[in-house]
């Protein structure tokens, strides 16, 4: 097993370079199996989620060619499955966008029931009721969905809920159903419509991707296109609070600053500097920090997945704050570690109150999921003495190299895989 080690209290300066998104990544690889033509994709972040749905592609017969570091050709002519049931698929929740893209181009698929970060209940009842909607059979059993009809045709869905994942997944399907489809209160997400385009680009007929009513032409075929995916709005706004919890001047490059609205007019009302250029933002913060109130929500509001990064922010500055997590209930478990460097946070519901100490300890901590792992790196990374943070396996599942990037700002972080290296680390620092 392996852990970050950190030794912090020093303050982030310099620049950093941004990856691809890693949940755009997720629909638009699986979308790529929708054509028997090869689909070139540049700016492909290297994580683990990544890995695992190539490698499910690669089982049913997808065939992937590495042509950098960050770019692949896929090309899915001789699909000879349609029934995914491997260990590596088991693990991430994106494994139901197959199921829209088989069923968009075979009719068919079996894939198992969702993985995931345990952030909370987590259903998929609003993907089914989409696909069932296009004329779909579905039939769940032995943790196994099996879907599957003779013909899909067009509808008009309405989603209950705002959801990314049952957009996408319900987009891929009805671009190759015969007929109209209309999604009505549909997620905006920046990667919804990085989905769009790429469909687009092989193309399919999408229109309205980023409003909440998404418009679909159904199409025969899809061909073959050269598609590079979006910077991650996710690991940027990271990067911009760990420049903020460190009190330090970093510069994230290969951004859209568009994407990164909500998290830069939190961290200005919280009292840092932020500039936005074409493509990058300079986070600067000088003093002492202060309080404020969020509420996560869907694109534009301030995302989920940004919580715990916040959290840990305004867990240091001045006063009271009050943080209303509206999206997944469970995604405050990474509280009780925080407590252990010092942090005052009391949890009632899905509200987390937080009374700003003056700054954390650094502790033995243990990362719950992807980004409350990545936030307890930040705390680290603030934090006086030596943080130790388990379970590093969650945070590389959504962010490359993370230490590196770090390391290249300045902060002393390590990533070891025994204690005796965490003692070598320890006595190197003191
Ligand atoms: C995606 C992201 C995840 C992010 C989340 C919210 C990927 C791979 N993951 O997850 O990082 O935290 O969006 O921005 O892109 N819901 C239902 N029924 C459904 C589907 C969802 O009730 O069928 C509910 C969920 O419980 C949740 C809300 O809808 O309360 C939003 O979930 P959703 O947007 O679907 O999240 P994911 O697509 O799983």
């Amino acid at each position: 097993m392996e852990q970050y080690v950190i030794k912090g209290g020093k303050p982030l300066v310099g620049e950093v370079e941004i990856g691809g998104a890693k949940n755009a990544a997720l629909a638009i690889l699986a979308a790529s199996l929708m054509t028997e033509e090869t689909v070139e994709i540049d700016n492909l972040p290297n994580v683990t989620d990544i890995n695992a749905l190539l490698e499910a592609i690669e089982r049913i017969g997808g065939h992937i060619e590495r042509t950098g570091a960050h770019s692949i050709k896929l090309n899915c002519a001789h699909i000879d499955s349609f029934n995914i049931d491997c260990e590596c698929i088991r693990k991430i929740r994106a494994s139901y966008y197959l199921l829209g893209a088989l069923l968009g181009r075979f009719k068919k698929a079996t894939v198992p029931l969702p993985g995931g970060c345990n952030i909370g209940n987590r259903p998929i009842d609003l993907h089914l009721k989409g696909f069932r909607s296009l004329g779909v059979n579905i039939d769940i059993s032995h943790g196994m969905i099996n879907a599957d009809s003779t013909e899909l045709i067009g509808s008009h869905i309405y989603l209950d809920n705002v959801s990314v994942g049952a957009t996408i997944n319900i987009m891929m399907a009805a671009s190759m159903a015969k007929g109209n489809t209309v999604i009505e209160n549909a997620a905006k997400e920046p990667h919804v419509v990085d989905t769009a385009n790429f469909l687009n680009s092989m193309g399919a007929d999408i229109k309205g991707a980023g409003t909440d009513v998404i418009r679909i032409k159904g199409v025969e075929r899809l061909h073959k296109t050269d598609y590079s995916i979006i910077p991650d709005q996710i690991e940027a706004g990271t990067f911009m609070f760990a420049a903020a919890a460190t009190k330090g001047d970093v510069t994230i490059k290969n951004v859209i600053p568009k994407h990164l609205e909500s998290i830069s007019a939190k961290l200005i009302e919280i009292g840092c500097e932020v500039s936005e250029f074409d493509d990058s933002v300079r986070v600067v913060a000088k003093n002492r920090l202060s309080h404020t109130h969020v509420k996560t929500l869907p694109y534009p509001g301030f995302p989920t997945d940004m919580q715990p990064q916040m959290v840990v922010t305004i867990g240091i500055s001045e006063g009271t704050s009050i943080v209303t997590e509206s999206i997944f209930e469970n995604r405050f478990k990474y509280v009780d570690e925080l407590t252990k460097m010092g942090a005052n946070i009391k949890v009632e519901g899905n509200t987390a109150i937080i009374d700003g100490v003056s700054g954390y300890t650094g502790a033995r901590v243990a990362a719950p999921d992807l980004r409350a792992g990545a936030a307890l790196v930040i705390a680290g990374l603030a934090a006086e003495g030596i943080t130790v943070v388990d379970d590093i396996t969650y945070v590389e599942r959504g962010y490359e190299e993370i230490e590196n990037k770090l390391r290249n700002l300045g902060a002393m972080i390590e990533k070891v895989n025994s204690e005796k290296e965490i003692q070598k680390f320890r006595l190197r620092v003191s």
